[in-house]
């Protein structure tokens, strides 16, 4: 198993050498590798076992960093920057030849974010290269939002995790590319629409296209919980489904009585509270005991969009 802890020279010199960090954010933790350096990139594809079509994102801790790298930054994603960041938000932007082809799936845009995490920022501080860094879970299964989900599937390919403790927010990053002026969001995450749209007025959604080389990494099954998993009326389903050991992710209601394993995200319903929990959620019904999960859609508003993309992936 990996060591987990806060020894951030230790972290640096793995880095420096080429190795892998899990590292934690504000939204889920990642697997950290140099964005610079090929040999470093090839290891983060190969341990999580993910698709070279599907690209990284960068992280840095300043967006002076991002210019030296980037052609340009146009005007509404420098407002997003300086109003979001550090924060749950990725811009996809130009890149420039000093980004390697590998980072980006050789797609003309480059992927970059300053996490809202103080270890992870000052990690950052300390190092002369940005750092790749996707979710640090295996391709295809749900995100880790504790040094110890890193170290449950990841800890025997790499040496060491950053322990910043459990991550603030809970749900990746939404990732927002701009056509011409006009904002798009490629992925719905922890910064809601309405509140980019406050900054840079209407935005376009476009996260369904899972075979659009434009955005690779939203395949639509995803966040896989490893058992099926059913999105619906919670009572109907049980009732239907009664002969199972079901597991139920509920938002508010207790269900316990009808359930083997039983998760509310938030007695009170709060869309953020709820967000925060899922993944843990998802995590906690992957036990050999539950046969099949049920759970509902959430309110369709703030990161309710984002909760219920990804339990639609998760269900697929
Ligand atoms: O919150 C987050 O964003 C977390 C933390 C660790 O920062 N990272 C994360 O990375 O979720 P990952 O690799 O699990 O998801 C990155 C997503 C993928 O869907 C990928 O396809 C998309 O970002 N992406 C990265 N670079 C891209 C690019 N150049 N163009 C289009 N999509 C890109
Ligand atoms: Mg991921």
């Amino acid at each position: 198993m990996a060591q987990i802890g806060k020894d951030i020279d230790f972290a640096i010199s793995l880095l420096e050498a080429d190795k892998l960090v899990g590292i934690p954010t504000e939204t889920v933790y990642g697997l950290a590798g140099n964005a610079l350096s090929e040999p470093a990139i090839l290891k983060i594809y190969s341990t999580k076992n993910r698709p070279k079509f599907d690209p990284l994102i960068a992280h840095t801790n300043s967006i002076e960093a991002i210019y030296e790298l980037v052609k340009d930054i146009p005007g509404k994603a420098l407002k997003l920057a300086e109003n979001l960041w550090p924060g749950p938000l990725t811009l996809l932007l130009e890149k420039s030849d000093k980004i390697p082809d590998l980072l980006t799936s050789g797609l003309p845009r480059v992927a970059f974010r300053i996490p809202n995490h103080q270890l992870t920022l000052e990690l950052l501080n300390k190092l002369s290269f940005p750092l790749a860094a996707p979710s640090a879970n295996p391709f295809g299964y749900v995100s880790p939002v504790e040094a110890d989900h890193v170290n449950e599937q990841l800890g025997n390919k790499i040496n060491y995790i950053l322990d910043g403790g459990r991550c603030e927010v809970g749900l990746e990053s939404t990732i927002v590319g701009f056509e011409g002026e006009n904002p798009v969001i490629h992925r719905l995450g922890g910064i809601p629409v309405e509140e980019i749209e406050g900054l840079v007025g209407k935005v376009e959604v476009n996260t369904n296209n899972s075979s659009n080389p434009l955005a690779p990494g939203m395949l639509k099954s995803h966040y896989s919980p490893g058992r099926k998993l059913i999105i619906g009326d919670i009572e109907n389903n049980a009732e239907e489904h009664k002969d199972l050991n079901i597991g139920i992710i509920s938002l508010s209601e207790d269900y316990s009585h009808l359930a083997k394993k039983n998760f509310t995200l938030s007695a009170e319903g709060d869309l953020e509270e709820a967000a925060c929990n899922l993944f843990r959620a998802l995590r906690l019904m992957d036990d050999p005991q539950i046969d099949l999960i049920l759970t509902e859609e959430v309110p369709n508003t703030g990161l309710g969009l984002a909760i219920n993309d990804r339990l639609k992936r998760a269900a697929v």
